[in-house]
């Protein structure tokens, strides 16, 4: 039994929806089946707007059969070739023997290329802007390359302002009952089968669908009958914002998209709590685990958000197999503009961040964040300010108008573990800063809690590091704890040059940051905390910076050095000289300072202690 839709007074649909097809095009999952539409002209001569799927095509000729009643078919205009939208010319050349082809060059080829059917006969060839007129109604042809395939043309009926458009402004999903976008919600219901379409069918070739925005952009348009999904008569602006946006390769809102490959959950779980920590801070997350999610999905979830994190364990020596499909996929897409980080989980050889890394960096302005993470199995406690720190830097390349006002009034992370307090001694620190984009750390031996509420510490510093200035200046810092394992390469690090001179991070393999975005020593220290300064104290020599703790935790449970452990295993024993030097010695790192006087405001260039820490060599 024939099933038509009266789209205007002499315009019918002879489409038909199939609702069993598994996947379109053996690829794209259709959970909600898809449509194939059709539409037919009935002017004084008779136009079919091209054909429909195999899957569909009896009820097709039944719609064709109905509409025309007794007037034959004088024309069948061919957009697109492919074979969702061909697959009865044949059962047409058959039936309707008079009927003429109306395509282009290429068109033509591909019927030929296709399907064995002589259509020298009954061919029109059309060219840009040639026109047919059919009685009231002209038809005009605009070539639309690539749009999906190069032989697509769309055509515009000048009468109605009607723009028959081929694959462009359809949608997966099948009609059901209701052929216009505006007698459905549309933005609510189908933007999401829409947007999955747009990206996964022609999201290759945004270039192009440019170039046909452009054109279209030039015709009065009234309605728009794409070949899939419904038409459009009303509000026709919002899909052809859309369709401008999508073909921008600009983000449709800011937030993040967390797509994670995991065998065993472990790196689910530092994916679970990345995106906790971002809704903590006000930016939007979804989540998708790509082992059980399409890809065509996530391929669409990537275009419409600004930021991309891709989580992925290590497979066979490389990316888990779904996540490498996906990411192959979204390049293949042209995916771009975007801002990704990337978290890594590896046992014994983690690869999949350099991998994953490499195949993004072929993809057109790709911001990658600083802060990516490498997980060895699971995540560790020490990790979570990893998490915070990536949490930090995407939260803060999101305009702040993007972010949601939950932020305001969420709690703040309870990230002061108050234990970290116990680690701190009369030992030795990496007192660490950022300003300006540069980070710098030094050396120093006093840091101790004063206050429990707020928690408050203070930690005092020689005004000739480097470090002391740029506390001064931003007014935040991190210590980091050093353990009994510490060598004593560190203290060569961070206390025997100057920041001015090198920069203390390079080659460094860890890229560690708090939450305040200050780098922290991962290695051989037991604890980091983080502090914003509330008051200076300027002592001569030394700044005393009383600071209130913001962040606090525990990295290992060895003991903290302390100064005389330093002294007695860690500090190279002074070699014995075969000649004597005349002039001071530093108590502190052994530097000789040769001359018969030593300056009482002598300064050690290596530890930077003063001339009451000399003595005689
Ligand atoms: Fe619906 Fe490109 O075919």
């Amino acid at each position: 039994m024939h099933c038509i839709k009266k789209i205007t007074d002499d315009l019918i649909w002879v489409g038909a929806n199939d609702r069993r097809l598994a996947m379109f095009e053996g690829v794209y999952s259709v959970p909600d089946g898809v449509s194939y539409n059709s539409y037919l002209l009935l002017d004084d001569e008779t136009v079919l707007f091209d054909t429909v799927d195999k899957a569909v095509r009896h009820r097709f000729m039944e719609n064709i059969a109905e509409t025309l009643g007794d007037k034959k078919l004088d024309y069948l205009v061919i957009q697109h070739m492919e074979p969702d939208h061909s697959a009865a010319v044949q059962d047409l050349t058959l039936k309707y023997p008079d009927m003429k082809i109306v395509c282009n060059a290429k068109i033509a080829d591909f019927i030929r290329q296709f399907y064995n059917l002589d259509i020298d006969s009954r061919i029109i060839i059309v060219k840009e802007n040639d026109t047919i007129n059919t009685g009231r109604h002209t038809l005009h042809f605009v070539m639309a390359p690539m749009v999906h395939w190069p032989e697509v043309m769309v055509t515009y009926d000048s009468a109605d302002k009607i723009l028959f458009s081929a694959d462009a402004f359809g949608s997966f999903g099948a009609l059901n009952g209701a052929i216009f976008a505006d007698e459905v919600d549309f933005a609510r219901d189908y933007m999401d089968e829409a947007r999955r379409y747009y990206t996964n069918i022609v999201g290759k070739y945004c270039a192009q669908v440019q170039s046909l925005l452009n054109k279209a952009s030039a015709l009065d348009i009234g309605m728009i009958c794409p070949l899939h999904g419904f038409v459009w008569r009303a509000n026709i602006n919002d899909i052809l914002e859309k369709y401008m946006l999508w073909s921008s390769y600009e983000p449709e809102e800011y937030g993040v998209m967390l797509a994670y490959a995991s065998v065993y959950g472990n790196t689910e779980n530092a994916a679970e709590i990345l995106a906790s920590r971002l809704r903590e801070r006000g930016v939007k997350t979804v989540m998708f685990d790509v082992s059980v999610k399409p890809a065509s999905e996530i391929v669409s979830a990537s275009f419409r958000w600004s930021h991309l994190v891709f989580a992925s364990t290590t497979y066979n020596a490389g990316i888990f197999v779904t996540m490498e499909a996906l990411l192959h996929d979204l390049a293949a897409h042209n995916i771009q503009n975007r801002t990704v980080a990337l978290i890594e989980n590896g046992s014994w050889a983690a690869t999949s961040g350099g991998l994953m890394r490499g195949i993004l960096e072929k993809c057109k302005n790709i911001k990658f964040i600083e802060n990516n993470l490498s997980i060895k199995s699971s995540l560790k406690l020490s990790q979570l300010a990893a998490i915070d720190a990536m949490a930090y830097e995407i939260a803060s390349t999101v305009p702040a108008a993007s972010v949601y006002a939950a932020a305001d009034s969420a709690a703040p992370p309870a990230d002061i573990d108050k234990s970290a307090m116990y680690k701190l001694s009369y030992g030795l620190f990496v007192l660490t800063a950022r300003e300006a984009g540069k980070d710098n750390g030094c050396i120093i031996n006093t840091a101790s809690q004063i206050s429990s509420s707020p928690t408050t510490i203070s930690v005092t510093v020689s005004k000739s590091n480097y470090t002391c200035g740029m506390i001064v200046n931003t007014g935040e810092f991190n210590i980091s704890v050093l353990s009994e394992s510490a060598p004593f390469r560190i203290f060569e690090q961070f206390g025997f040059v100057s920041g001015r001179d090198e920069d203390k991070f390079a080659g460094a393999k860890y890229q560690s940051r708090a939450s305040n975005g200050v780098r922290y020593i991962p290695e051989y220290t037991n604890c980091v905390i983080s502090a914003k300064v509330r008051q200076s104290v300027d002592c001569g020599t030394h700044i005393l910076f009383v600071a209130e703790v913001t962040q606090a935790f525990i990295l290992s449970g060895e003991p903290s050095v302390t100064y005389q452990y330093y002294f007695e295993h860690i500090k190279p024993k002074p070699q014995p000289r075969k000649e004597k030097v005349k002039g001071f010695v530093c108590k502190i790192c052994g530097y000789v300072y040769e001359s018969d006087t030593l300056p009482d405001d002598y300064i050690c260039p290596l530890c930077k202690h003063g001339a009451g820490d000399f003595e005689p060599a």
